[in-house]
C-alpha cells in the first residue's frame, strides 16, 4: 500500500519545496500521486525539518490516510467503490455484495456471494445477554444513545474476533458487525414502541429480515413489501461508505491505537449522529414540517442566508461536493418510486422538498457557494413514507455506514505504514507561569 514518490518525465521526483522567509531556511517535499484525484504533498518530514506543523482544523486540505475504498469527485460529483461508480452499484448491485466489494476490493463471483450471504445470515442474531442492556434505558430514549451503548456492549461479548492482529478474527469481527448492527438497530426500534423483539429470519434476505425483524409482531404474520425491500437495499447501498468523513475519520482514529473493533463501531455511531452528518436527515425532516407549506419556502431560503442566523438548510451542502450529491439523484427517483409503490398521491413533504431545491439551486447564495442537496435530503421522506419514526433516520444511516467504517477499519489495521493517530496543535494558551496559592488570589 505504501507510496512512493512520482517522477516527471525527466526522471526527477515531483516536489514541492518551502521557503521560511524568517530565515531563509528551505524544506523540499514530495509529492505522491494516486491512482487519480488531486495529488498529495507528503509532509511527514516537515516538522523534523522546520520545527513547524502543518494547521488545517476541519481538515479542509489534509490526506489523512491512503486508502482503495472510494473515491469521490466533488466537482464533478463522482461517487466510486472501489471503481464502481454508485449509480451502477444502486441499479445493478445489491447491499450485501457490495459489503463484499468493499471488504474485499473486488465483486464476489456466484460462489463467494452465496457464501457471503449465508455467513452474513448466520450472524445475524444477538447474544440473548444483550437484550438485557435495552431494560436500562427510558422507553423514549433516542435510538441512537441506545446505538452508542448497545454496540458498544457487543466489544464484550465477541472476544474471539477481537485479536485485531489476527487476519481471520479481523473478518469474523466484520461479518458479525455487518450482520449484528441491524438486528440491534431494530431492537432499538422495538423497544421505544414497546413492542416484543424479533428474532432474525434465515429464510430473508438483508433488507427482508431487517424490516421483519422492525415492523413483524407476534399476533400475525407479517408479509414484506419487495418494492420496499429493494427500495431499503437500495438505501443502504447509497449509505454504505463516503470515504474519510467525520465517522469513518473516528472510526480510523479509534482503530489506530488497536481498541475494540466493536467498540471504534460506537465511536462511529456517536459521531454519525451530529446534525452536521448523519444526523441531517432527521434534521431535514424536522425542517420540511417547520416549513409546512411551500409559500413559506422564501423564509426560510432567507434565514439560511442570513449570518446571523444560524438556521442551515438541512441536506444542503457538503465538504467535498461542489456539485450535486450523485446518491441525492438516486434517492430523489427512489422516494418517487415508493410513495407510487405506497400509493402516497401528493406528498406534502416531497412538495416542499422539491421546490425547496428547485429555489435554492436557482438563488445566488446557493450557487455561489455550490449548496446542492446531499444524501440527506431525500431520504428521510422515503423513510417517513415506509413507516420509521425520524429518530430512527440515523439509525438506518449507521446500519448502511457500519461496512464503510469495518472495511476502512480493515484497510488502516493492514496498512504497514499505520501508526496511532496523534495530531499536534497551534497552543494559544498561557505560557508557563508559577502557582498562585489560594490566600493570594484576587
Ligand atoms: C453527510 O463528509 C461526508 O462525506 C458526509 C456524508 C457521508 O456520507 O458520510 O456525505 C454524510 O454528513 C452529508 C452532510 C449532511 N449535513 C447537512 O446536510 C447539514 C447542512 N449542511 C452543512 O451544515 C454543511 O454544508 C456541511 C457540514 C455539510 C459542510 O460544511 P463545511 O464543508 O464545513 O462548509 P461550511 O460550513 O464552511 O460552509 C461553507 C459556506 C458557509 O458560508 P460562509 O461562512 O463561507 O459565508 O456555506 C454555507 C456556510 O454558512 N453553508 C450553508 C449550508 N451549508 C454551508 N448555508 C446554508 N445552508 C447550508 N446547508
Amino acid at each position: 500500500m505504501s507510496q512512493t514518490p512520482q517522477t516527471a518525465g525527466d526522471g526527477t521526483a515531483d516536489t514541492v519545496t518551502l521557503i521560511d522567509n524568517r530565515n531563509g531556511k528551505q524544506v523540499t517535499l514530495p509529492i505522491l500521486h494516486g491512482a487519480t484525484g488531486p495529488d498529495v504533498i507528503d509532509i511527514r518530514k516537515l516538522y523534523a525539518a522546520t520545527g513547524c506543523f502543518t494547521y488545517d482544523p476541519g481538515f479542509t486540505s489534509t490526506g489523512s490516510c491512503e486508502s482503495a475504498i472510494t473515491y469521490i469527485d466533488g466537482d464533478e460529483g463522482v461517487l466510486l467503490h472501489r471503481g464502481y461508480p454508485i449509480e451502477q452499484l444502486a441499479e445493478k448491485s445489491d447491499f450485501l455484495e457490495v459489503c463484499y466489494l468493499l471488504l474485499n476490493g473486488e465483486l464476489p463471483n456466484p460462489e463467494q456471494k452465496a457464501k457471503f450471504e449465508q455467513t452474513i445470515t448466520r450472524h445475524t442474531m444477538v447474544h440473548e445477554q444483550l437484550a438485557n442492556f435495552f431494560r436500562g434505558f427510558r422507553r423514549d430514549a433516542h435510538p441512537m444513545a441506545i446505538m452508542c451503548g448497545v454496540v458498544g456492549a457487543l466489544s464484550a461479548f465477541y472476544h474471539d474476533s477481537t485479536d485485531i492482529n489476527d487476519p481471520t478474527q479481523r473478518i469474523i469481527a466484520s461479518h458479525r458487525l455487518i450482520a449484528k448492527v441491524p438486528t440491534i438497530a431494530a431492537m432499538a426500534y422495538k423497544y421505544s414502541v414497546g413492542q416484543p423483539f424479533v428474532y432474525p429470519r434465515n429464510d430473508l434476505g438483508f433488507a427482508e429480515n431487517f424490516l421483519h425483524m422492525t415492523f413483524a409482531v407476534p399476533c400475525e404474520q407479517y408479509k414484506v413489501n419487495p418494492v420496499i425491500a429493494k427500495a431499503m437495499d437500495k438505501i443502504f447501498i447509497l449509505h454504505a461508505d463516503h470515504e474519510q468523513n467525520a465517522s469513518t475519520s473516528t472510526v480510523r482514529l479509534a482503530g489506530s491505537s488497536g481498541a475494540n473493533p466493536f467498540a471504534c463501531i460506537a465511536a462511529g455511531i456517536a459521531s454519525l449522529w451530529g446534525p452536521a452528518h448523519g444526523g441531517a436527515n432527521e434534521a431535514v425532516l424536522k425542517m420540511l414540517e417547520e416549513i409546512k407549506s411551500v409559500d413559506r419556502i422564501p423564509e426560510f431560503i432567507k434565514r439560511a442566508k442570513d449570518k446571523n442566523d444560524n438556521f442551515r438548510l438541512m441536506g444542503f451542502g457538503h465538504r467535498v461536493y461542489k456539485n450535486y450529491d450523485p446518491r441525492a439523484k438516486v434517492m430523489q427517483q427512489t422516494c418517487k418510486e415508493v410513495l407510487a409503490e405506497l400509493g402516497i398521491k401528493d406528498d406534502p413533504l416531497l412538495d416542499i422538498a422539491v421546490e425547496l431545491e428547485r429555489i435554492a439551486l436557482s438563488d445566488e447564495y446557493f450557487i455561489e457557494k455550490k449548496l446542492y442537496p446531499n444524501v440527506d435530503f431525500y431520504s428521510g421522506i422515503i423513510l417517513k413514507a415506509i413507516g420509521f419514526p425520524t429518530s430512527m433516520f440515523t439509525v438506518l444511516f449507521a446500519l448502511a455506514r457500519t461496512v464503510g467504517w469495518i472495511s476502512q477499519w480493515k484497510e488502516m489495521i493492514e496498512d504497514p505504514t499505520q501508526k496511532i493517530g496523534r495530531p499536534r496543535q497551534l497552543y494559544t494558551g498561557h505560557v508557563t507561569r508559577d502557582f498562585v496559592p489560594l490566600n493570594e488570589r484576587g
